[in-house]
């Protein structure tokens, strides 16, 4: 998804601005630009493709301007061409704008544009916003800027430049976020703390309808209308490490590896082991709400929505409470019963997913308890809703979202368990509850290492089309979201399903070529996830097994065979998904596979 830069201050901004659109790269993007202030001219380069071509491009330049703004595009309006990437400018060239978001009334706003002689150089809604601020400036930005922002309907983080104020550059948003940070006599802004915290850790996080004037010794919020805001400047807690691979040739097999450590930092504090109860901070302040509802929605996309779908099976398992899970995307189109006592569950690792963020409001607006679990701290589901839990998992950098999932499925059972023991758990059972849970985090590490075996089989397989992932009752949406790493980082075809439902139609396309995953283990649907292998093995379909440590059984009727300790079958789930995720990472690799930034996807997707 798009990301923005700007700089101001006493350093040569060019260098800044490149370096910082690196770490911006793992949003995803297809093109890229930078403009920089110098001598009373501004100075513009676009490239479509990866960073390095845009320093292709800006081989040889000397430019030493000490303000600049700088984009990654993912495109929305219009293809992705040197004409479509920003920074997108005026007719006359003096001012130059970054922008992501969408603009919804670009169209009816270009058309009056035109024809007041306006010219457009690219398809984007973008452009549209460079001239209507040409078109209200007279000398002012600050107020220009305001001028248009005004008749714009949509979502916007905005950076602006202009040749007449070299030490200036105004920043808006509105539904898109945008980051200040402050450095000593210098300033920056981002979409995304990863781009600015090896400058400064002092941030403050912009929220809508700010606009903020940047200058090299300071900043002034206001909003539309003139009244000045004052925001909290915090401290951001991450550190360039944490979002560098450490030695991983890929963050997403970094991330898979620190899935021991994502799980036991989404338990840490919140485990009352004596009393066999999870305490989560978050929701304090809804402590009453949350215990006593008496239906739950749960709301998110992709991996997140896996998690949902876990978080149905565990809750309705271990509570009295109906839980209903959506995609956030359909959530609008259902004729939605919000009574007294539903609450509603966003699960989003970015906190910016917009589907996501229009269902929080959606059922705000119908008058729902809205709680968030988010892993970006600050992001705008987690500012949305009433209370919420944060997953603590640190920076996830690869698009293939592995250990926010886990620590997703972790605070699933630590909401479940809250939950439970208000109802019927006893006091026993929660405390057996939390015991084998803190198990988890050594059993994960045992899988890990036992990569090479994965390693090897991905080897042997990495040459198939297709892939069908098989699973019952927790281990169903394990198989989805196996299936979803599978398809997301290599590109093959692979297609999650309930083991139950092969009979009614996927069984069609068994045959030697078209392998199964099934998740097996030992538990109360190993006898069907039997049948269901021999249904697949009488086709000549290779399988290949997810089962219990020690399962002779299973791995004789099996082509390969990958095996988890065991545990509670509740919690099987945080240790059946780990293989799939190194299976997926491998057969990628070994495809030659682009893994931390595969195409057409985006870390996080701020549009609908
Ligand atoms: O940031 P979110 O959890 O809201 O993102 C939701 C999906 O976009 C995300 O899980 C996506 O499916 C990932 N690429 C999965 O690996």
């Amino acid at each position: 998804m798009c990301g923005i830069l700007c700089y101001l201050g006493k350093r040569p901004a060019l260098p800044i601005l490149l370096e910082g659109l690196r770490k911006l790269e793992y949003r995803g993007y297809d093109s890229s630009g930078v403009a920089i202030m110098e001598g009373g001219e501004v100075f513009c380069q676009k490239a479509v493709g990866k960073i390095q071509a845009l320093e292709a491009n800006l081989a040889g330049v000397t430019w030493q301007g000490s303000g600049g703004i700088a984009h990654t595009r993912w495109a929305t309006h219009g293809r992705p061409s040197v004409e479509n990437a920003h920074p997108q400018k005026d007719c006359r060239e003096k001012i130059f704008i970054i922008h992501n978001g969408i603009i919804e009334n670009h169209q009816s706003l270009k058309k009056q544009l035109l024809s007041l002689g306006h010219r457009f150089c690219s398809d984007t809604d973008t452009e549209v916003l460079a001239h209507l601020i040409e078109e209200h400036y007279q000398g002012d930005l600050e107020e220009a800027v305001k001028a248009a922002l005004r008749l714009v309907e949509g979502a916007y983080g905005i950076g602006v430049i202009c040749v007449d104020h070299p030490e200036e550059i105004v920043v808006a948003r509105k539904g898109s976020p945008l980051i200040l940070g402050i450095g000593e006599e210098e300033v920056f802004a981002a979409s995304d703390v990863s781009a600015l915290v090896s400058h400064t850790k002092e941030v403050i996080y912009l929220q809508d309808n700010d606009v903020a004037v940047l200058h090299a010794s300071g900043y002034n919020i206001s909003n539309l209308n003139y009244d000045s805001i004052l925001r909290r400047t915090q401290q951001v807690e991450w550190d360039v490490e944490a979002a560098e691979k450490q030695g991983f040739p890929h963050f997403m097999l970094k991330e898979i590896y620190e899935q021991p450590e994502a799980v036991e930092n989404a338990m840490r504090g919140r485990l009352i082991e004596q009393e066999g109860i999870s305490k989560l901070g978050g929701l304090d302040g809804v402590h009453d709400e949350f215990l006593g509802m008496e239906r739950l929605m749960i709301v998110s996309m992709g991996t997140s929505y896996y998690a949902a779908l876990l978080g149905r099976y565990i809750i309705e398992t271990c509570t009295d409470i109906p839980v209903e899970v959506d995609l956030a995307s359909e959530f609008r189109y259902r004729k939605l019963n919000i009574r007294e006592g539903t609450a509603v569950l966003a699960i989003s690792q970015s906190g910016e997913t917009a589907d996501t963020l229009a269902a929080v409001q959606e059922a705000q607006r119908k008058g729902a308890l809205v709680l968030g679990m988010v892993n970006v701290v600050g992001s705008s589901i987690a500012r949305e809703t009433d209370a919420g839990v944060y997953n603590h998992a640190g920076p996830e950098i690869g698009v293939a979202s592995t250990k926010a999932f886990l620590s997703q499925l972790t605070i699933l059972y630590l909401i479940t368990l809250a939950l439970a023991r208000h109802q019927r758990m006893s006091l026993s059972e929660g405390q057996a509850f939390i015991a084998e849970l803190k198990l988890i985090p050594d059993k994960i590490r045992r899988i890990l290492d036992s990569a090479s075996q994965i390693e090897a089989i991905a080897r042997r397989y990495h040459g198939y089309k297709s892939f069908l992932y098989l699973g019952r009752k927790f281990n169903y949406p394990i198989a989805l979201e196996g299936a979803l790493k599978l398809k997301e980082i290599s590109y093959i075809h692979a297609e999650g399903y309930a083991a139950g439902e092969m009979k009614h139609g996927p069984i069609a396309l068994i045959d030697e070529n078209f392998p199964s995953v099934c998740l097996a283990p030992r538990d109360s649907a190993y006898e069907k996830m039997v049948s269901n292998i021999q249904e697949v093995k009488a086709r000549n379909g290779r399988v290949i097994a997810v089962g219990t440590e020690g399962d002779t059984d299973l791995q004789e009727i099996c082509d390969e065979f990958i095996e988890v300790p065991a545990t509670d079958e509740i919690l099987l789930p945080l240790l059946m998904v780990v293989p799939l995720q190194l299976l997926a990472y491998y057969i990628a690799r070994e495809n030659g596979c682009e893994i931390d930034q595969p195409r057409n996807l985006a870390k996080a997707v701020t549009v609908e």
